[in-house]
């Protein structure tokens, strides 16, 4: 039985009286917001159409995929390019100027650096359209984000799958904030025309992870702030781990130098998103301090039959947040998390190093996954 399926009552449970989520932005109008999909539409076609002309289907073939996946992932590229094409002509319809593409900086070197990215910024997406839905006024564009998000969530399932990744790792999906979208966005974009109206969006602090591997709940993860992190007040920093139920806390210990350790808490599956915040109280764009980081973490598997090693003794530590519900039950089977994704950690050095200081923070970003 998946650890999911269990904790989905406590997930439901807790909606019903959700502490605060992330604010809803004020003073940003359905054109903003369609601008803003739009800008992310441009990054994905774009990502797309240079990763399939530098790299060939024999590329493909010899990195171990099918056929069959290359096909498919061409239909990924042409539905990214429709959803492009749609934003832009819905923005003109609607009187408003569509935000041109800008130019990328990718980290991807070889097949399996370009996929691995493809299925972050594909998660990237379902976060940001999802985070987005209930600041939609008009309902007509509700619609159609939903039916762009749904395709996202495919592409997304299909490329996590062909990765050995779980498709669906969480019975939720995460909602990330634009602000907080725009955080993990913005290292892979490196300069857009000056005629691109600005959106109403900033960039927090980055926050990177020093793995390079996927973990699982109760290992330690260590996390650092970039660039224009200034912690005023370290003693009260925590870790939020975002779910749409609300964050799920985890402390977070110092480590120096803008160092921090932090337990990966139950709850939380999947492409995740955790964020430092001051203090614990909420996690919006009010005091996070700096992040998201990304953080792949395998699903727990609930299995009566295997002798679960790997999962660490229930302490009081562990953040009670949406996945607290089903502890009592997870503490009295035994566990095992799946087997590790195989995160490609063999291309890490060369992307990192390809990157270089030019875009050091799209290194950062991607690192843990390339
Ligand atoms: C494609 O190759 C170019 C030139 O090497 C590189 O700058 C770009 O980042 C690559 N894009 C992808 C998605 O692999
Ligand atoms: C730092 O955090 C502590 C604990 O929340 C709080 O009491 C204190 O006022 C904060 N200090 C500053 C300078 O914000």
């Amino acid at each position: 039985m998946k650890f999911s399926c269990i904790a989905l009552a406590g997930a439901v449970l807790q909606l019903a009286h959700a502490g605060p989520v992330n604010k809803r932005a004020e003073g940003v109008t359905d054109a903003d917001i369609l601008n803003y999909a739009l800008t992310l539409e441009h990054l994905e076609a774009s990502f797309y159409e240079q990763g399939l002309s530098n790299y060939t289907k024999q590329d493909f073939l010899d990195a171990g995929m099918t056929e069959s996946f290359y096909n498919n992932l061409m239909s990924v590229a042409m539905d990214e390019k429709a959803h492009e094409d749609f934003l832009t002509q819905a923005l003109a319809q609607a009187g408003a100027k569509p935000v041109e593409r800008c130019t990328y900086a990718f980290p991807s070197t070889d097949v399996k650096s370009f996929l691995a990215l493809g299925t972050i910024l594909e998660g990237v997406g379902v976060s940001a359209y999802l985070g987005a839905a209930a600041s939609i006024m008009d309902k007509a564009y509700l619609t159609a984000a939903g039916s762009i998000l749904t395709v996202e969530a495919r592409h997304s399932a299909y490329l996590r799958a062909a990765l050995g990744e779980s498709p669906s790792p969480q019975p939720f999906d995460n909602p990330l904030d634009f602000n907080e979208v725009y955080t993990v966005a913005s290292p892979f974009i490196a300069s857009c025309p000056s005629s691109n109206a600005a959106l109403p969006v900033k960039a927090f602090p980055s926050l990177t992870m020093s793995s390079m591997n996927a973990v699982s709940a109760g290992q330690q993860v260590e996390l650092t702030a970039g660039e224009g992190f200034t912690s005023m007040n370290t003693t009260d920093l925590h870790a939020a781990f975002i779910t749409v139920t609300g964050p799920v806390w985890a402390k977070a210990m110092p480590a120096g130098e803008g160092k921090w350790t932090v337990t990966v808490p139950m709850g939380v599956a999947g492409q995740s998103y955790v964020v430092l915040t001051n203090g614990d109280k909420q996690a919006t764009d009010d005091n996070i301090v700096a992040g998201p980081a990304i953080i792949e973490i395998s699903p727990m598997r609930m299995s009566m039959s295997m002798s679960g090693s790997a999962m660490p003794a229930p302490t009081m530590s562990w953040a009670m947040g949406a996945g607290s519900v089903s502890w009592s039950l997870m503490a009295s089977m035994t566990a095992s998390p799946t087997p590790s994704a195989p995160v490609f950690t063999g291309a890490a050095g060369s992307v990192t190093a390809s990157v270089g200081g030019v875009v050091g923070a799209v290194a950062a970003v991607a690192g843990f996954f390339l």
